[in-house]
């Protein structure tokens, strides 16, 4: 039974305990409300005390629900049931109240929290905004101004502040019941308080309203959720509590079968189910605690960058005076950067760097549990670097390469001990981008697969498992969606019509503007290396970009001009006259139709990657995009995006 009833005394004890995370599913739902008459009817019981199994209370709706229509008991009912109790029902909170988790407890006349207790209402990162009540009744419990911050500005309290907020009622140590009891027992001795939906509530100013509103659209990057949960706060808050909870079930109903919360609760399991692949399931990684960099450039200083974020210990590697001291003020940029943004305090940003031990020698490698080379991308300078590993590093010590596209297997030729390599691919700014692309060669240990992926854990990262190919599994997909932007053009659509529809996608940049950012010219070397091995390599626009000089914003122009220190790019009448041997005749193609053939190739190109075995799963595609590429988080990903086309059309 995932809902238990103890009785001690005149106090019932209600726990939900339904692993790994307590989540109210229909079956909790039934018992909750079942429990609800049962205990009013038992004469012996005289308060119940909710609360839930485990390190958490409940982390909410069971999400797995959510892709079949609503089903009863609902929610909001069972929650009123216990709101309405002649008995009245006291939450005891250790761990995560969250989502429709906190709004049982706001059904519930009192809160009792540990220090360990956090508070939210995440539906809004679902794409949805909460659906039992949590808009009305937070709001009578906290007040407005502090309700809009949980309720649509994803502000996640722990016990202290909830107190402070008035969210709970005391504040008590482990161990909880018998704390929670004493307070029941306490409390039963007094008038009981209002039900939080009854409680007056203060209008607040117009400001408050508009504040909310801009702060909400400035952060919003295209999702609905957030301003529709505000709106139906303040509809309850201006036309009652009956009529905000009708708006805030229907709004939630609404959203909940969107396209967007479909995607973003495909990307929820996924990112959790990236976290532990069955293939390591059960092996112990290896223990990590220093680590060398080896090259302190873009890559490594962002990657010494992250693991000194994340608490190790970090040998920056690099060749010699003059690169140590750019790798430590590009560190140093880093962290000031942080502290300046409030992210971490003074204290904090010198702790990391006193953490950080640079060095020209491989000498300190010795000690390193693990090694990352950043160095350029040349087999021959990774396989010098790797043989002075080899005769440095401790035999267990795991070594790895962040190599772009040379295959891992080519690198650790020769490598002592080759079962300790593998390839850890990260993202630039390694110490923002999430993405970790995780690639074994067929002689790497399971445990030093297994721990790529514990690293990927305690750095805050998805890992997604490639195969060996050329680019792995994003840049391959990455130079497939550049090479159809390029066909458009070719076929006459402008250059920042294609933009511009991705951009409307919800893209940040378009694919044009992206490479005049990153430069024109790495894939171009790129193409002219495969062509001087005698690859036929087709002539594309931004070949002739790059012989007549345009390599990106760097030289002041590649698909678009760029005034000197501006950003922007301005349509180049240079730049189309430059690419008209290999473009048609002007062909007004509409946003969608790009759209669709720009998300049909990298959806091709991934179901190539699964066929090929590269990637594990369309799912692992998916988050490879989202969190390494800029793809849209409300779009799910080009898998998910050619799902939902292919069922569009059966
Ligand atoms: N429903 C279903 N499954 C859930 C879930 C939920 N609400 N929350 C977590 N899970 C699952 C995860 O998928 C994962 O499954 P797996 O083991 O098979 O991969 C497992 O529980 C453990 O989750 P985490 O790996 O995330 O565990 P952590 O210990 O790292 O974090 C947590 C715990 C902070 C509670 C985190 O799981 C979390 O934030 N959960 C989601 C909370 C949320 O979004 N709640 C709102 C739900 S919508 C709602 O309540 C609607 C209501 O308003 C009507
Ligand atoms: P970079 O040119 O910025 O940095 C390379 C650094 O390595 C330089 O500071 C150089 O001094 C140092 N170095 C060279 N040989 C060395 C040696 N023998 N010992 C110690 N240090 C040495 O290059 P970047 O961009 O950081 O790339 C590094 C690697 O990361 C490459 O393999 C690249 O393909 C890969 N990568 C790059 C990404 C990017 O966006 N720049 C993204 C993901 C991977």
């Amino acid at each position: 039974m995932s809902v238990n009833v103890e009785i001690e005394g005149e106090i019932a004890i209600v726990t939900i305990g339904n692993p790994p995370v307590n989540a109210v599913n229909r079956a909790v739902r039934e018992r909750l409300l079942a429990l609800a008459q049962e205990l009013d009817d038992n004469p012996d019981v005289r308060a119940v005390i909710l609360t839930g199994a485990g390190t958490l209370f409940v982390a909410g709706a069971d999400i797995a629900e959510f892709d079949r229509p609503a089903e009863p008991p609902f929610l909001p009912d069972v929650i009123a049931r216990i709101e309405r109790a002649v008995k009245p029902w006291i939450a005891a909170i250790r761990g995560a109240a969250f989502g429709g988790g906190l709004e049982l407890a706001l059904g519930c006349r009192f809160r009792v929290a540990t220090e360990s207790a956090r508070f939210a209402l995440p539906e809004i990162n679902l794409g949805i905004i909460p659906g039992a009540g949590g808009t009305q009744r937070l709001p009578r419990v906290i007040g407005v101004a502090d309700a809009i911050h949980i309720v649509a500005e994803n502000q996640t309290p722990g016990g202290a502040e909830a107190l402070k907020l008035g969210l709970v009622d005391a504040l008590v140590e482990e161990p909880l019941l018998p704390a929670a009891i004493a307070f029941a027992r306490n409390a039963l001795e007094h008038a009981l308080p209002s039900p939080s939906l009854d409680r007056p509530v203060s209008v607040p100013s117009p400001d408050v309203w508009a504040e909310a509103e801009d702060r909400i659209a400035a952060r919003a990057k295209g999702a609905a959720a957030p301003a529709r949960a505000l709106q139906a706060l303040r509809h309850g808050i201006e036309h009652g509590a009956e009529a905000g909870l009708a708006l805030e079930r229907s709004i939630f109903l609404e959203l909940r079968a969107t396209e967007e919360a479909a995607a973003l609760r495909h990307l929820f399991f996924a990112e959790r189910a990236a976290l532990r692949p069955a293939e390591i399931r059960g092996i112990n990684p290896r223990p990590i605690e220093t680590v060398a960099v080896v090259g302190g450039g873009t890559m490594g200083s962002g990657i010494a960058a992250a693991l000194l974020n994340a608490g190790l210990s970090v040998v920056l590697i690099e060749q010699d005076e003059a690169g140590v001291s750019r790798a430590r003020s590009t560190l140093a940029g880093i962290f000031d950067s942080s502290r300046r943004r409030g992210q971490i305090t003074d204290d904090q940003a010198s702790e990391r760097m006193a953490r950080l031990e640079t060095s020209i020698g491989y000498g300190a490698a010795a000690r390193c549990d693990l090694v990352i080379e950043a160095v350029f991308e040349d087999l021959a300078v990774k396989r010098s670097v790797f043989a002075e590993l080899g005769r440095v590093c401790r035999p267990d010590a795991v070594l790895a390469t962040n190599t772009s596209y040379i295959d891992p297997r080519l690198i650790a030729e020769g490598l002592p001990g080759p079962e300790r390599f593998l390839g850890l691919h990260f993202f630039s700014p390694a110490q923002v981008m999430k993405l970790l692309e995780i690639i074994p060669t067929p002689e790497t240990a399971p445990d030093v697969l297994a721990t790529g992926f514990d690293l990927a854990r305690r750095l805050g990262k998805i890992p997604v498992r490639s195969g060996i190919c050329d680019g792995f599994i994003g840049n391959r997909i990455l130079r497939r969606f550049r090479a159809e932007a390029e066909a458009l053009v070719c076929g006459g659509v402008a250059i920042a019509a294609v933009d511009a529809a991705m951009r409307g996608f919800g893209f940040a940049m378009g694919p044009f503007e992206m490479q005049d950012m990153a430069g024109l010219d790495i894939a171009f070397l790129y193409r002219e290396a495969a062509r001087s091995r005698g690859e036929d390599v087709p002539e594309i626009p931004g070949d002739l970009l790059v012989r007549a000089g345009r390599k990106g914003q760097k030289t002041g122009g590649g698909w678009y001009d760029y005034a000197a220190g501006d950003r922007r790019p301005q349509p180049s009448a240079a730049a189309e006259r430059i690419i008209v041997p290999l473009v048609s005749a002007r062909n007004d193609v509409a946003e969608e139709a790009i759209v669709a053939r720009l998300m049909a190739a990298m959806a091709q190109e991934g179901q190539l990657i699964l066929d090929e075995g590269i990637a594990a799963s369309a799912a692992d595609i998916d988050l490879v995009e989202v969190h390494g590429y800029g793809f849209p988080r409300r779009r799910g990903g080009p898998m998910f995006q050619a799902g939902r086309a292919s069922a569009d059309k059966t």
